[in-house]
Parts: structure tokens; sequence; C-alpha cells
């Protein structure tokens, strides 16, 4: 499946709400002449919110459908903790460094504005003034940062689904993916499988064969 907006922006632009909507709206329509259904994936919340909102044109030309795959908290905070761990192992830190200015205290901007990288300007500014212990110390407490900054972030994600859903009367399907990581191996597989591949995918069955009712008469007849 391709994937669009990926790449297209440089690290040190910042990249507003407002160009994702412009840039998101020219692929939706990009993707639907093809015939295809446009799916958005991941991402900010807000931006999310943006797009939909009423002051653009994806409301009025499409329809809707929204997942979410949600965990139950505590299991959110430690999938997050592990998650990072693991980012730290595939070199979060060398690529930050990437943005590390030592002439610069300014993370208000661009990719600087993300989590991981204003985290570790206390230990990158370390660099050959302090003794190993205290390095140690430091990196520590920049990994300890970064895994509570992003439990913060996820736990303010689940609120403003909650209120989006609530205010704009949004049809949210929840998936509770929470088993999915109680399980190991073949049983996480499964319990993927069950507890949110397969559900989402009749959601979306649903939601494509109303939009053909609704759409295109002669279809509802082949479909009763
Ligand atoms: C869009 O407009 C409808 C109808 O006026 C309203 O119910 C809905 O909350 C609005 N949605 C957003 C995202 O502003
Ligand atoms: C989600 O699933 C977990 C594990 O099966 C369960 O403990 C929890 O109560 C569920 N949460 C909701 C809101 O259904």
């Amino acid at each position: 499946m391709p994937h669009h907006l990926l790449g297209i922006i440089d690290p040190e632009v910042d990249f507003s709400v407002h160009n994702f909507v412009h840039h998101a709206l020219l692929a939706a329509d990009a993707i639907v002449q093809k015939n295809q259904l446009p799916i958005i994936a991941g991402g900010s919340n807000s931006f999310i919110q943006a797009l939909l909102n009423n002051d653009t044109e994806l409301p009025s030309k499409y329809e809707c459908c929204f997942l979410w795959m949600d965990l139950a908290i505590p299991f959110l905070h430690s999938y997050m903790s592990r998650r990072v761990a693991q980012m730290v192992d595939n070199g979060l830190m060398e690529e930050a460094k990437i943005f590390f200015d030592p002439e610069i205290r300014d993370y208000d901007n661009g990719i600087k504005h993300s989590i991981g990288v204003p985290e570790m300007d206390e230990f990158f500014r370390s660099e050959g003034l302090v003794d190993g212990e205290t390095r140690t110390k430091l990196l520590k407490a920049a990994i300890d940062e970064i895994k509570m900054n992003t439990c913060k972030l996820a736990c303010r994600q689940v609120l403003k689904i909650l209120r989006m859903r609530e205010e704009f009367g949004w049809q949210i399907h929840r998936l509770n993916a929470t088993e999915v990581f109680l399980q190991h191996g073949g049983d996480a597989n499964e319990a993927w499988e069950k507890l949110v591949l397969e559900p989402s995918m009749n959601i979306v069955a649903r939601f494509i064969c109303k939009e053909n009712i609704d759409l295109k008469p002669t279809a509802y007849e082949q479909l009763v």
C-alpha cells in the first residue's frame, strides 16, 4: 500500500497544521481519483482534528470512519517505557545529536520540538565537561524525562479522542488492544487478529457498503 506525505519536509522547517491540511487534502483527492480509499493513520490528533474541521473541504466531500486502537492506561505506560528504551537502542541519541547546537537553546520549531530532542540538551551540553558518572546520570535523567513526556502525551491524546467523540459526535470505534500486549508470540498474533484486525476490517467493510448504498442505488440492489 503506498504511503503518502513521508519524507516530504525538511526537518529544520516548521510544518504547520495548515501545511498538513493542505498536503493531506491533495493526497486524499489524488487517492480518490484513483478509485482507492484514503486511510489517514496515526500522527497528531490536533492535525486530524484540523483536517476534519468544518472549515476544510474534507468533511463536505468525504464521509469518515474512525478507528481508535486503545490500550488500558497502565499497559500504555509500560508499553511506552519499553518503546522509548527500544528507540534509544535503535539510535535515538545519535539522531537527536544531529539537531543539537550548543549555541542555541531554541526547541520551538521543526523537529527540535519533538519529544526526544529537547530532553537530551543537558546531556549533550555536558560532553567533555563532567565525569563519566555524571554523564551516566544525565543520560538516565534524559531518558526518564522522554518516557514521562511520552506517557503524558499519550494520556493527552486519549483525552483528546474522548473529547472529539463527545464534542463532534464522531462515531469513533474503539478497539481494545490491551490483550495483545499481555500475550507473547503466536498468542499475541492471534489476539491481534481477533481483537484488532478482524473487527477493524468488519467496521471498514460495513462503512464502505453503507457509502455505496448512499451513493449508488444499483450497488445497493446488487448487495440485497
Ligand atoms: C461541523 O458542523 C456540524 C454541523 O454544524 C457540527 O455538528 C460539528 O460539530 C462540526 N464539526 C467540527 C469538527 O467542527
Ligand atoms: C480492555 O481489555 C483489557 C484486557 O482484556 C480489560 O482488562 C479492560 O477492562 C478492557 N477495557 C475496556 C474499556 O473494555
